[in-house]
Protein backbone atom coordinates (compact mmCIF):
# COMPACT_ATOMS: atom_id res chain seq x y z
CA UNK A 1 0.00 0.00 0.00
CA UNK A 2 2.48 1.97 0.57
CA UNK A 3 4.21 1.99 -2.63
CA UNK A 4 1.15 3.09 -3.68
CA UNK A 5 1.20 6.16 -2.14
CA UNK A 6 4.63 6.54 -3.17
CA UNK A 7 3.84 6.51 -7.12
CA UNK A 8 0.98 8.79 -6.46
CA UNK A 9 3.01 11.25 -4.65
CA UNK A 10 5.72 11.24 -7.41
CA UNK A 11 2.83 11.22 -9.73
CA UNK A 12 1.31 14.62 -8.21
CA UNK A 13 4.96 15.74 -7.69
CA UNK A 14 5.51 15.47 -11.60
CA UNK A 15 1.97 17.77 -12.71
CA UNK A 16 2.69 20.08 -9.73
CA UNK A 17 6.62 20.86 -10.51
CA UNK A 18 6.00 20.56 -14.50
CA UNK A 19 3.36 22.74 -14.65
CA UNK A 20 4.80 25.62 -12.91
CA UNK A 21 8.34 25.11 -14.94
CA UNK A 22 6.52 25.00 -17.99
CA UNK A 23 4.53 28.54 -16.76
CA UNK A 24 7.95 29.82 -15.84
CA UNK A 25 9.91 29.19 -18.50
CA UNK A 26 7.78 29.26 -21.65
CA UNK A 27 4.60 30.80 -21.07
CA UNK A 28 5.61 34.12 -18.53
CA UNK A 29 8.44 34.96 -20.75
CA UNK A 30 6.24 34.89 -23.89
CA UNK A 31 3.64 36.54 -21.76
CA UNK A 32 5.81 39.51 -20.55
CA UNK A 33 7.69 39.70 -24.40
CA UNK A 34 4.69 39.95 -26.32
CA UNK A 35 2.94 42.27 -23.00
CA UNK A 36 0.11 39.71 -23.26
CA UNK A 37 -0.95 39.15 -19.59
CA UNK A 38 -3.95 36.46 -21.16
CA UNK A 39 -1.51 33.87 -21.85
CA UNK A 40 -0.47 33.53 -18.75
CA UNK A 41 -4.28 33.84 -17.60
CA UNK A 42 -5.42 30.80 -20.06
CA UNK A 43 -2.46 28.89 -19.41
CA UNK A 44 -3.73 28.96 -15.13
CA UNK A 45 -7.34 28.80 -16.22
CA UNK A 46 -6.37 24.95 -18.51
CA UNK A 47 -3.70 24.26 -15.32
CA UNK A 48 -5.23 24.75 -12.28
CA UNK A 49 -8.39 21.32 -12.54
CA UNK A 50 -5.08 19.32 -13.03
CA UNK A 51 -2.52 21.01 -10.36
CA UNK A 52 -4.82 21.62 -7.58
CA UNK A 53 -5.88 18.06 -7.08
CA UNK A 54 -2.37 17.01 -7.52
CA UNK A 55 -0.94 19.16 -4.53
CA UNK A 56 -3.97 18.17 -2.98
CA UNK A 57 -2.56 14.24 -3.75
CA UNK A 58 0.74 15.39 -2.24
CA UNK A 59 -0.48 16.47 0.61
CA UNK A 60 -2.70 13.24 1.45
CA UNK A 61 0.23 10.94 0.42
CA UNK A 62 2.91 12.60 1.87
CA UNK A 63 1.14 12.95 5.71
CA UNK A 64 0.40 9.14 4.95
CA UNK A 65 4.05 8.65 3.87
CA UNK A 66 4.85 10.54 6.80
CA UNK A 67 2.76 8.21 9.43
CA UNK A 68 4.28 4.78 7.90
CA UNK A 69 7.84 6.83 9.13
CA UNK A 70 6.17 7.01 12.27
CA UNK A 71 5.93 10.93 12.10
CA UNK A 72 2.48 11.54 13.10
CA UNK A 73 0.97 15.25 13.86
CA UNK A 74 1.06 15.24 17.49
CA UNK A 75 4.80 15.38 16.26
CA UNK A 76 4.46 17.97 13.53
CA UNK A 77 7.51 20.78 14.14
CA UNK A 78 8.90 19.22 16.89
CA UNK A 79 12.01 18.73 15.30
CA UNK A 80 13.14 15.86 17.19
CA UNK A 81 14.40 14.15 14.19
CA UNK A 82 15.68 13.77 11.00
CA UNK A 83 12.85 12.71 9.02
CA UNK A 84 10.52 14.98 11.43
CA UNK A 85 12.79 17.79 10.50
CA UNK A 86 12.76 17.10 6.74
CA UNK A 87 8.30 16.54 6.79
CA UNK A 88 8.01 19.82 9.05
CA UNK A 89 10.66 21.74 6.58
CA UNK A 90 7.69 20.56 3.75
CA UNK A 91 4.96 21.31 5.99
CA UNK A 92 6.10 25.07 6.27
CA UNK A 93 6.85 25.27 2.55
CA UNK A 94 3.24 23.60 2.12
CA UNK A 95 2.17 26.38 3.91
CA UNK A 96 4.34 29.46 2.23
CA UNK A 97 2.79 27.82 -1.32
CA UNK A 98 -0.98 28.33 0.07
CA UNK A 99 0.08 31.65 1.01
CA UNK A 100 1.60 32.62 -1.66
CA UNK A 101 -1.34 31.06 -3.87
CA UNK A 102 -4.03 33.38 -2.15
CA UNK A 103 -2.19 36.09 -2.39
CA UNK A 104 -2.15 35.91 -5.80
CA UNK A 105 -5.98 34.88 -5.96
CA UNK A 106 -7.06 37.65 -3.91
CA UNK A 107 -4.54 40.88 -5.10
CA UNK A 108 -3.15 40.45 -8.24
CA UNK A 109 -4.95 38.24 -10.23
CA UNK A 110 -8.17 39.64 -10.49
CA UNK A 111 -6.84 43.13 -11.77
CA UNK A 112 -3.48 41.36 -13.99
CA UNK A 113 -2.53 43.70 -16.57
CA UNK A 114 0.64 44.46 -18.25
CA UNK A 115 1.30 46.70 -15.03
CA UNK A 116 1.26 44.21 -12.73
CA UNK A 117 2.34 40.83 -14.58
CA UNK A 118 5.84 41.29 -13.17
CA UNK A 119 4.77 41.08 -9.84
CA UNK A 120 3.20 37.73 -10.65
CA UNK A 121 6.11 37.00 -12.74
CA UNK A 122 7.63 37.01 -8.71
CA UNK A 123 4.92 34.67 -7.77
CA UNK A 124 5.40 32.04 -10.21
CA UNK A 125 9.21 32.09 -9.41
CA UNK A 126 8.79 31.70 -5.67
CA UNK A 127 6.12 29.00 -6.59
CA UNK A 128 8.81 27.12 -8.83
CA UNK A 129 10.98 27.80 -5.50
CA UNK A 130 9.65 26.23 -3.44
CA UNK A 131 7.94 23.37 -5.47
CA UNK A 132 11.50 22.38 -6.74
CA UNK A 133 12.58 22.84 -2.58
CA UNK A 134 9.96 20.36 -1.57
CA UNK A 135 11.00 18.09 -4.07
CA UNK A 136 14.46 18.19 -3.05
CA UNK A 137 13.17 17.45 0.88
CA UNK A 138 11.74 14.78 0.09
CA UNK A 139 14.96 13.07 -1.56
CA UNK A 140 16.31 13.03 1.94
CA UNK A 141 13.92 11.11 3.73
CA UNK A 142 15.21 7.86 2.34
CA UNK A 143 18.44 9.02 3.48
CA UNK A 144 17.01 9.28 6.92
CA UNK A 145 16.47 12.46 7.05
CA UNK A 146 18.28 15.96 7.46
C1 LIG B 1 4.52 20.07 -3.93
C2 LIG B 1 4.63 19.30 -2.89
C3 LIG B 1 5.55 18.11 -2.78
C4 LIG B 1 6.49 17.63 -3.66
C5 LIG B 1 6.88 18.18 -5.02
C6 LIG B 1 7.05 16.45 -3.05
C7 LIG B 1 8.03 15.66 -3.64
C8 LIG B 1 8.59 14.53 -3.10
C9 LIG B 1 9.62 13.70 -3.70
C10 LIG B 1 10.26 13.94 -5.06
C11 LIG B 1 9.90 12.70 -2.84
C12 LIG B 1 10.99 11.64 -3.03
C13 LIG B 1 10.47 10.23 -3.09
C14 LIG B 1 11.62 9.24 -3.16
O1 LIG B 1 12.63 9.39 -2.48
O2 LIG B 1 11.48 8.30 -3.93
C15 LIG B 1 9.04 12.86 -1.70
C16 LIG B 1 9.02 12.03 -0.61
C17 LIG B 1 8.26 12.23 0.53
N1 LIG B 1 7.40 13.29 0.77
FE1 LIG B 1 6.92 14.74 -0.52
N2 LIG B 1 6.46 16.23 -1.83
C18 LIG B 1 5.55 17.23 -1.61
C19 LIG B 1 4.73 17.41 -0.51
C20 LIG B 1 4.79 16.65 0.64
C21 LIG B 1 4.03 16.87 1.83
C22 LIG B 1 3.00 17.98 2.02
C23 LIG B 1 4.39 15.90 2.73
C24 LIG B 1 3.94 15.63 4.14
C25 LIG B 1 3.32 16.41 4.90
C26 LIG B 1 5.37 15.05 2.09
C27 LIG B 1 5.97 13.95 2.66
C28 LIG B 1 6.86 13.11 2.04
C29 LIG B 1 7.39 11.87 2.62
C30 LIG B 1 7.07 11.30 4.00
C31 LIG B 1 8.26 11.31 1.66
C32 LIG B 1 9.07 10.01 1.76
C33 LIG B 1 8.43 8.93 0.92
C34 LIG B 1 9.21 7.63 0.89
O3 LIG B 1 10.39 7.64 0.56
O4 LIG B 1 8.60 6.60 1.24
N3 LIG B 1 5.59 15.54 0.82
N4 LIG B 1 8.25 13.99 -1.87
Amino acid sequence: MNHLFLVLHLLGATIWVGGHLLLLIRYLPQAIKENEPDIVKAFEKKFEPLGLPALLLQIITGILLAYHYNVRIENWFSFSNGIEKVVSIKLMLLLSTLALAAHARIFIIPKLSSRNLTQLGIHILLINIIAIAMLVMGTFIRKGGL
